[in-house]
Order: C-alpha cells, then structure tokens, then sequence
C-alpha cells in the first residue's frame, strides 16, 4: 500500500460515517424480528418505524409514503415493473409507454429495455453537451397521449449533472404521466423535497450517503399505482415481501439524521475542494477537457478527460500513489465500452476513455487535494509520453 491513501470515489461508495457504525453495532444486540408480536418484535418494529419516519421527514414526505427496498436498484426496478405488474393497480394498458434518459444509471436503461419484450415502448430522451435533458423533446413525446410514466435521475452519477426535476414533473403531470425521479446520488447531497419536486415516485440509496450497503428506499406518493416487486410476504404493509433488514434499515435512519445536520455546511467545503481541484488541473495540465455541467452539478463530483492517456492506466497509477478514483460509474468499471453518458453529451469515444471521475467525500480534505495534484500531472505526462495518439494542443482540442 501506497504511504498515503485518499479516498475520491464517494460516487461509488462512501465509508460508514462514524454514527452510522455506532448504530448498526448497537443494533446488532437487537435481532427480533419486526414482525414478531413479543417483545423482541417490537423493539425491532419500533426502531424500523423510527427509521422510517427519519428517512420521511428528511425528504418531506409522510412516514407511510416510504417503502423500504434491498438497493437503489431494487426500488427503481420496483417502479419500471409497475408497468408489467398483474394487479389492477398497475399503470394502464392505455399507457404503455416509459420515457427515460440516455445518461440513466443502468439499473433504469436495462430494466427499460428488458420491458420492451413485454410491449412496452420505451423512448430515451437525449441531453446536451453538459447532460441536461431535452425538454421539448419531452414534450413531443408526451403528445403522444401513451405515456404512463417519465424516469428522470436527478443527479448523474458519472458527471454529476442535476435535472430540473420539478419542470420535468409538471410537464409530465400535465399530460397524464407519473414522475419517477433517481435520486440515488442527489439525497443527502442537495436538498430533495417530495412536494417542490412535484415527483410520485423517488429512490434513495443508504450507501451514497455514509449508510450501509443493501438498504435502499422508495417514496411512492399516496393514491400512486403499487404493486409489490417481491412477493410473498406482508412486510412493509405488503409493499415489500422479505423480513427486513433491520441493520440497515437503522443504519440508513441515522445516515439521514447526519445528512441533515452537515449536508448544507459540508456541501460548501466540497464545492470549495472542487473549483480547486478544477483550477489545479486547469493550470498544471495541458488539454484538461471537464464533462458535465459547469454549475448545475453535484459539489463533489469532477468529471475530466485527458487526451492521449487512457482512464484505466491513470487509474491504476493514481492506485500506486495512493488515490482512488473511477474511470466512470462502479458499476460499469470492468466494461471496455465507453461511457454512456459521456457518449450521450456527445463526446467521442476516445475521449470518453480517456477521463476519470473525482467524487469527494465528507473525509477529503485540503491536503487530499494538494496530494492529488501533485500527482496527477506526473501521471498523465508519463501516460502521454508512452501514447503515439496524442498531440499537444491537438486532436482533441475541437471537443472543448
Ligand atoms: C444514480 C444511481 N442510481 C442507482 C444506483 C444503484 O443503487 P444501489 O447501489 O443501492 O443499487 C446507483 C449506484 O451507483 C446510482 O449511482
């Protein structure tokens, strides 16, 4: 291991914040299971209701609107399958058709395209350089008068880009549709309220926010179409089959409560670390390409592309020093393709392998990002040096 080790993949995890911990190892005494009518039972039940109200009133939502799920991607499957769903609940057969972005987290992109051997059509809105959606776009498809639901991210986990959620609400709702919004990486990072947001349905992720992994939740609003994704069981008021995972449950309760005491405060000293970060690239690196939204973006999440050196060997060499970052989503690292979402804003294939992904976390601090670039510029150099692809001030300089 490298002498000094900094942590910038807060998009792809984040650590347990200290309290967090705190809980779950207390909670670990606690096994009953909420279900359970003796004593065990309720003090389980009780603090999976306490959690539930925490996670509620932090999203201004009334406690009986949240659902909670195994993952952010379990709820989001959760509300595309009410398309697919055999109750009389689900979304109308006059209605069969999803509109999503092309820059959505996969968990949305593949569930979507796996509806559409079940009949449903499935339209991708496009975004703009920066990774906005196209609003008339959406419009022209909501004409159409077939559209049950619009599935819009909030914030993009690859380049941190944030939706104007609320317009994209009331343009659905004025044509008849529901509003799904993926707030998986915008909770607990910018302020998320149900009810200026105008959505029907939203999902959370305990993991993004200093919570544990394998709890996730859903707010669906009351009156909304519901059908169970998982079956078989009369937990979360049937919403939900599967005893559930109390641990995490209490864990993600106490995330929330520690969101809402440092979100405001620590968002600021993030946003701080970055337009330093930006600034020290700018100025110590030729050809230092950003992606996303220059303002309209997360705090803590720096996309940027260099020419002429591959994200997969700037990662491994930042690994050696110490620093860890991603070459995109976690979820898709593994992959030789492309960026989809890079690729949606309209950068080329080169460039999207070429960049890496900086999510800052409540732990970084100024001496991380100190670190970070006095390393950096030795690494993208060495990678330049070995490349016969790039020129200086060259081929790439267009795609600025
Ligand atoms: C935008 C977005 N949606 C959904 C998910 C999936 O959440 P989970 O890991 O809880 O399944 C992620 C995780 O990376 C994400 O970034």
């Amino acid at each position: 291991m490298a002498a000094r080790q900094i942590y910038f993949d807060n998009n792809a995890t984040t650590p347990l914040h200290p309290e967090v911990k705190k809980e779950m190892v207390a909670a670990m005494e606690m096994f009953g299971n909420p279900s359970s009518m003796h004593a065990y039972g309720r003090e389980a039940r009780a603090n999976v209701e306490d959690a539930r109200r925490r996670v509620a009133g932090f999203m201004g939502a009334d406690e009986s609107e949240i659902v909670f799920t195994g993952s952010g991607s379990e709820a989001n499957n959760t509300v595309l399958s009410l398309f697919v769903c055999s109750s009389a609940l689900c979304i109308p057969g006059s209605r069969q058709t999803i509109i999503t972005s092309k820059i959505e987290h996969p968990c949305v992109l593949e569930t979507s395209q796996c509806l559409t051997h079940r009949g449903i059509d499935v339209k991708y809105l496009e975004v703009d350089r920066y990774g906005k959606v196209d609003l008339q776009q959406l419009e022209e498809h909501l004409k159409a008068g077939s559209v049950g639901l619009v599935s819009v991210m909030m914030a993009n986990n690859e380049i941190g880009t944030l939706q104007d959620i609320p317009a994209i609400s009331e343009i659905a709702h004025r044509y008849g549709a529901l509003m799904h919004t993926d707030a998986v990486q915008a909770f607990g990072k910018v302020p998320v309220n149900v009810d200026d947001l105008g959505v029907d349905f939203l999902t959370i992720s305990g993991h993004k926010i200093y919570g544990p992994k394998g709890i996730g939740a859903l707010y669906v609003r009351k009156g909304m179409p519901y059908c169970p994704f998982i079956r078989g069981g009369h937990q979360e008021k049937g919403r939900r089959a599967g005893t559930e995972n109390t641990l995490g449950i209490m864990g993600l309760g106490m995330a929330v409560d520690m969101r809402a005491i440092e979100m405001e405060a620590e968002e600021v000293r993030l946003q701080g670390l970055k337009d330093m970060l930006r600034k020290g690239i700018e100025e110590r690196i030729d050809d230092a390409l950003f992606n996303g939204h220059p303002t309209d973006s997360l705090a803590n999440t720096l996309n940027v592309s260099f020419p002429g050196a591959e994200g997969e060997a700037i990662l491994l060499y930042l690994d050696l020093a110490g620093i860890a970052v991603s070459t995109g989503s976690a979820c898709a690292s593994g992959s030789l393709d492309p960026s989809h979402v890079l690729l949606a804003t309209g950068v080329d294939a080169e460039r999207a392998h070429g960049s890496i992904r900086i999510s800052l976390g409540r732990d970084n601090t100024v001496e991380d990002v100190e670190y970070m670039l006095d390393v950096l510029p030795g690494v993208i150099s060495r990678i330049r040096d070995m490349s016969t692809a790039y020129i200086k001030g060259g081929v790439h300089a267009s795609a600025r």
